[in-house]
């Protein structure tokens, strides 16, 4: 399976899974239902429920459907992220995935709950996974590195620091931590479920981890250059948004070059720490690292 061809078929499959878990509601209820609905069915990259998947499956694991509850909880954490980040009391940004952000189409207040009620169904959905197919254990791990991943020590807290840090001048050292918190542990957290899911051994989940380590700071250091060279239709959000709202990112420390040879070096540092356990079945991923390297959007 070629990169590409990796993220259409698990794109696909969590799409349509996600679908499933999202009701019609009621009167009121709709409201939130639907605000929910158009965030998360509105053509994210669903590169974190790859990152599930496939962990999962270049560690053995024969029966994918025990890690689709994660691919989906992860993306619901991730598109709530998406919804808060984008309101106006954070980075105040009108467009998301192409289309107006949610506050932009319900509402603030209903935007705050499609991302409330999107963290809740996250950990419902979780938990349901079937014990036929994952043990309890394996459960109550993956739980927990999504409770982590998403709170205050993981994107919560770094969204903390990038909120805070607005308009200061900080060091290299602060932005890799605001990194770190508000999308690597999320990375990580994905890469890691996969690998419980399939039972893998502490040398295939240490590789994983370094992995997701660094494409995580890749993602983020890509997202902040893209803020400044991209182009809003195929990016499907604001560019500007970093320079409008005062932020520090690598982009104006290092510059975009100096940026852009960063993240090539982190790069080929986590192609290296796949392919020495995982050799050529971790192919898929080597070349998601590329990819995310050299995205557009
Ligand atoms: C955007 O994430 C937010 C960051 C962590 C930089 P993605 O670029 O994965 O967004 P979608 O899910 O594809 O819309
Ligand atoms: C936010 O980073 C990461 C999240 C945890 C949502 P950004 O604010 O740079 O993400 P975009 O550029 O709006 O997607
Ligand atoms: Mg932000
Ligand atoms: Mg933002
Ligand atoms: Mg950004």
């Amino acid at each position: 399976m070629t990169t590409s061809e990796m993220l259409k078929k698990y794109g696909a499959e969590v799409s349509s899974s996600l679908e499933t878990y999202i009701a019609d509601g009621s009167e009121y209820s709709h409201s939130v239902f639907d605000a929910m609905r158009y965030s998360l069915m509105n053509g994210g990259k669903r590169i974190r429920p790859a990152l599930v998947l496939e962990f999962a499956r270049i560690n053995g694991l024969s029966d994918m459907s025990a890690a689709m509850p994660f691919a989906c909880a992860i993306e619901m954490i991730h598109t709530y992220s998406l919804i808060h980040d984008d309101l106006p009391c954070m980075d105040n940004d009108d467009l998301r995935r192409g289309k107006p952000s949610c506050h932009v189409a319900f509402g603030e207040d209903i935007a705050l709950l499609a991302g409330d009620a999107l963290l809740s169904l996250a950990f419902e959905t979780a938990s349901k996974a079937d014990f036929k197919n994952i043990s309890p254990e394996n459960v109550v791990k993956c739980i927990n590195e999504l409770a982590f991943a998403s709170g205050a020590e993981g994107m919560v807290g770094g969204q903390v620091i990038d909120l805070l840090t607005e308009g200061k001048e900080i060091s290299e050292d602060t932005l890799k931590e605001m990194h770190f918190g508000k999308t690597g542990r999320m990375i990580i957290c994905a890469a890691k479920m996969g690998c419980i899911c399939a039972n893998a051994d502490a040398k295939a989940l240490e590789a994983a981890t370094e992995y997701a380590h660094n494409i995580g700071r890749v993602f983020q250091i890509v997202d902040d250059i893209l803020d400044i060279t991209g182009d809003e239709k195929i990016l499907g959000k604001p560019i500007g948004s970093d320079a409008a709202n005062s932020k520090t990112t690598y982009a104006t420390l290092l510059g975009v070059d100096g940026a852009f040879a960063l993240a090539s070096e982190l790069t080929e540092k986590a192609k290296e720490s796949l392919q020495c356990v995982y050799g050529d079945s971790a192919d898929a991923l080597c070349g998601l690292a590329d990819m995310l390297l050299n995205r557009k959007n």
